[in-house]
């Protein structure tokens, strides 16, 4: 069974994806940071997610407070003031795993084999990981990240929440040469809580069905009036069920730059889908075309949504 950790910001759509990891892979420990709130609150609504997901023996660990070079900020127009707005969930008990999450994702990747990150947050953690500790890169499996667009974004026309809570960080990430894969709007919009799915998963009629239900149903109704959407995207469980399910994915290898000064730009996933085709080919960039860097992620373009909910709900229905 696949060994992950999974760096979080919960959020909603967090806790679907720590909901749908738990019952595939190994979860060596749940590593949060800012992003949809503050790191408080992240940590504590991870806790919450496992307690009520009778989860606790994972360990949580409390990570960056701060992205690395920018302020901070937070997306309570999305999740709302806790971050997991919808259901009333007791104050955590659990206490938080000692240490810090950079720490933990480096002696974790470092004294097992073969571990796979999957950053469904801001990188920050990431890139400090990856700074304290170069090494690291080549011990790690791959990463499986939330983030980014090959089209538009949602904060700004270009850029993502992810991506631009800390472009530095995702920087780092995108430069490292670890493998990796990303799902980002352009495919996570297609995954929609939609009254239809939510009421699936409200007819589970198990306790963690009920919980889903209700954040979904505050989350879809703040997505629909902002974006218009049909339902509350399921951007960060798509990272998970990629892993779970290769052939759920359809993919291309893509150079793809992480845009660190455009004044509209910043933030943004410079995604090379030109096609150029490699200098033997014939004629090569030159004059009027710049030649393109090496593809350095596999980019996921289309997700078989049918299909990914009933992975979504099915794993759902396992819980008590
Ligand atoms: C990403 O931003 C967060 O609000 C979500 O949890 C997801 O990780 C989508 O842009
Ligand atoms: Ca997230």
């Amino acid at each position: 069974m696949r060994s992950i950790i999974i760096d979080t910001d919960p959020g909603i759509d967090d806790a679907m994806a720590i909901l749908l990891a738990v019952k595939h892979f190994n979860i060596l420990g749940i590593t949060t940071v800012h992003g949809n709130t503050t790191v408080d609150k992240t940590t504590r609504n991870a806790l919450k997610v496992l307690e009520f997901s009778a989860m606790t023996h994972i360990p949580a660990v409390r990570g960056s407070e701060y992205p690395l070079v920018q302020p901070r900020y937070t997306a309570a127009s999305v999740h709302g003031e806790t971050g997991l707005d919808g259901p009333d969930l007791p104050y955590p008990t659990t206490p938080v795993h000692p240490g810090h999450a950079v720490d933990f994702i480096i002696d974790t990747v470092m004294s097992k084999p073969d571990v796979t990150l999957v950053p469904i947050g801001p990188l920050t953690n990431i890139a400090m990981a990856l700074r304290q500790e170069p090494r690291m890169k080549d011990h790690i499996k791959e990463i499986s990240l939330m983030g980014g667009s090959t089209t538009y974004g949602n904060v700004t026309m270009a850029a993502e929440f992810n991506i631009w809570c800390d472009p530095e960080a995702a920087h780092i990430v995108f430069t490292s040469d670890v493998p990796i894969k990303m799902v980002g709007l352009n495919l996570t919009r297609q995954a929609a809580a939609t009254p239809e799915v939510i009421e699936r998963i409200r007819n589970l009629n198990n306790q963690v069905g009920k919980i889903v239900a209700k954040m979904l149903t505050a989350y879809s109704e703040r997505l629909r009036q902002l974006f218009g959407l049909s339902g509350g995207s399921l951007h960060d469980p798509c990272a998970v069920a990629w892993l779970i399910d290769p052939s759920l994915i359809e993919s291309e290898m893509l150079h793809v730059a992480i845009e660190l000064s455009g004044e509209h730009t910043r933030g943004m996933t410079v995604c090379d889908q030109r096609g150029l085709r490699p200098p033997a080919a014939g004629i090569s960039a030159g004059d009027g075309i710049r030649a393109g860097l090496a593809p350095n992620v596999e980019v996921g373009m289309n997700i078989d949504v049918p299909r990914f909910m009933d992975l979504l709900i099915d794993t759902l229905a396992q819980y008590p």
